[in-house]
């Protein structure tokens, strides 16, 4: 979902102080093999927090090698029970692969339509562009998958967050109409994000 690219590759320089859309190149002379490699997707994310599970992110701020190539992937961890919360992503569809364990994995339309499956190593699924899904892990251990996007940045908005962890936060009045609750069922969920 990102426009295509103007050059061979453009290093982002994450630093430049000119804003644009995306980012400016590096000088060419600047640039070396390492800047086309990156390892973080190695290592298994920390998944001690509120969801049981950690969504490691190789975009373009991670890796700036990405800048403007109009892909990035992520490796989302999952602990016994670990949900990667329900998400959407503003510039990208998603396509995903389970390395280990079993997930349910699910998506709803504009519609309202919900799908979803179990899958298990070696399966796969798609995400459409910018429709809210989850992972969940329904296996008996850990679980890992790898996710891919049609974008260098793909973004998240994260609904528990967005709408219960915000800041300044949305207000009381919003989220009790919104969801048909009184204040205390607002003011509960919120503590659990530390709001
Ligand atoms: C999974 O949904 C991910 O965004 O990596
Ligand atoms: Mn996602």
């Amino acid at each position: 979902a990102d426009p295509d690219p103007l050059q061979d590759f453009c290093l982002a320089n994450l630093n430049a102080t000119s804003s644009v859309n995306g980012f400016p190149c590096k000088p060419v002379s600047a640039v070396t093999s390492e800047d086309f490699f990156f390892n973080g997707l190695s290592v298994e994310g920390n998944t001690s927090n509120v969801f049981d599970a950690a969504v490691t992110s190789a975009n373009v701020f991670s890796f700036p090698g990405l800048n403007t190539q109009g892909m990035s992937m992520n490796r989302v961890d999952f602990a016994t029970g670990g949900l990667n919360a329900p998400h959407s992503h503003p510039r990208s569809s998603e396509i995903g692969v389970v390395i280990k364990g079993k997930l349910l994995v699910g998506f709803v339309t504009t519609d309202n339509v919900f799908h979803s499956k179990v899958l298990t190593v070696g399966q796969m699924f798609v995400i459409p562009r910018g429709l809210v899904h989850f992972q969940r892990n329904v296996g008996k251990g850990k679980a890992l998958a790898f996710t891919a996007f049609n974008s260098h940045f793909p973004g998240a908005v994260v609904l528990p967050t967005a709408l219960f962890a915000s800041t300044p936060p949305l207000p009381n009045e919003v989220l009790t109409k919104a969801f048909q609750v009184e204040d205390q069922v607002v003011n509960s969920i919120r503590s659990k994000f530390g709001a």
